[in-house]
């Protein structure tokens, strides 16, 4: 294999996502098994404009794969967005004598990967860290599988409690502006309504199924709701819930930042790891500035600049089944 890089740093950015660890740590063995030094970045972009940069060996991601969380920790940086700050952060790292990158993030993090890579000879490799799982171009990201099986998890307690009172259960969860969460949470607790950002919600439909489900005496009740929905949300559902069925006993609970901590889920360790594994391989091949996708089981790498244009989408037979099995 022709090696052309020499020494890789790593950084997490953006929201954190479990395996993310279990990234950084194959990024690392991989780079160690190559021969290649490898720097850690902390707190993503931030810490290359603070020089937060530290030489990383096969011990330092010992004991990591199944923890939550980066042990490089993570932040949004606003400095990087501007061009002042890329060049500060692309002079740290040739300081260093740092060639090559691999950036773990979301879409956010890979435009800034994108900018950094376009405007200087250093090539970048994104690998997708995201619970929303709102990246066009792979089957996976790093973290969603866990989100889903942690907000299944609350939700199936949830039910207990719905269940013992007769209660309707309206319960967010998050995604920023997709609804993977709430589809892949919604479709696995049987949730009776599931909203959205994919699909338009209608309140009128919404409130007539739960007279429906009311008149067939259901046992149950719970609508899931993707925090990005455009109706917004799950107070809002409620209000309007509340308003038109008074005599319904209706509770809200949004999960929240629990959906992003956590152990990873086999799934997530190994999508990372095999991720993590071919980033490296990429800037040794000169395969550079591209994201490493999974793609009906393939490797699938897509080019940086494309990414940000097209937003995963929910494929129609989601929103089928979706209508089909809720009710
Ligand atoms: O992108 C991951 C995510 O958890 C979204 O689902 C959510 O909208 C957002 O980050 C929350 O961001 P913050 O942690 O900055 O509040």
């Amino acid at each position: 294999m022709e090696k052309k890089v020499n020494r890789i740093a790593v950084l997490t950015s953006g929201g954190d996502a479990p395996g993310m660890n279990a990234a950084v740590r194959a990024v690392v063995r991989t780079g160690i098994y190559y021969g290649l030094e490898v720097y850690g970045v902390m707190r993503g972009y931030q810490g290359l404009l603070d020089e937060d940069i530290f030489k990383m060996e096969s011990r330092s991601v010992a004991n990591i794969i199944q923890r939550g969380g980066t042990i490089l920790k993570t932040a949004r940086c606003l400095e990087f967005h501007k061009p002042e700050g890329r060049k500060k952060a692309y002079e740290n790292l040739k300081k260093r004598g740092i060639d090559g990158m691999v950036v773990i993030g979301g879409d956010g993090s890979f435009r800034g990967a994108t900018l950094l890579s376009q405007e200087f000879d250093i090539p970048v490799i994104g690998l997708a860290g995201t619970i929303d799982k709102d990246i066009a171009g792979t089957d996976f990201t790093i973290g969603f599988d866990t989100a889903v099986n942690t907000a299944v998890e609350a939700i199936d307690k949830i039910r207990d409690t719905a269940d013992a009172h007769d209660r309707l259960f309206i319960v967010e969860v998050m995604g920023r502006d997709a609804g993977y969460i709430a589809i892949y949470s919604g479709i696995s607790t049987g949730a009776g309504n599931i909203l959205v950002p994919e699909r338009k919600t209608d309140m009128d439909e919404v409130i007539a199924s739960l007279q429906e489900r009311e008149n067939r005496k259901k046992l149950v009740n719970i609508i899931v709701v993707a925090e990005g929905d455009e109706f917004g949300g799950a107070n809002e559902v409620a209000r309007v819930v509340k308003k038109r069925l008074p005599h319904l006993d209706t509770r809200v609970c949004i999960l929240g930042h629990i959906q992003r901590g956590g152990s990873p889920s086999a799934l997530d360790r190994l999508i990372a790891s095999r991720m993590g594994y071919h980033a490296v391989e990429c800037l040794l091949e000169g395969r550079h500035n591209v994201f490493v996708g999974i793609l009906n089981n393939r490797l699938n790498y897509v080019p940086l600049d494309t990414i940000g244009k097209s937003k995963g989408k929910i494929g129609g037979e989601w929103l089928k089944l979706m209508k089909v099995l809720t009710g």
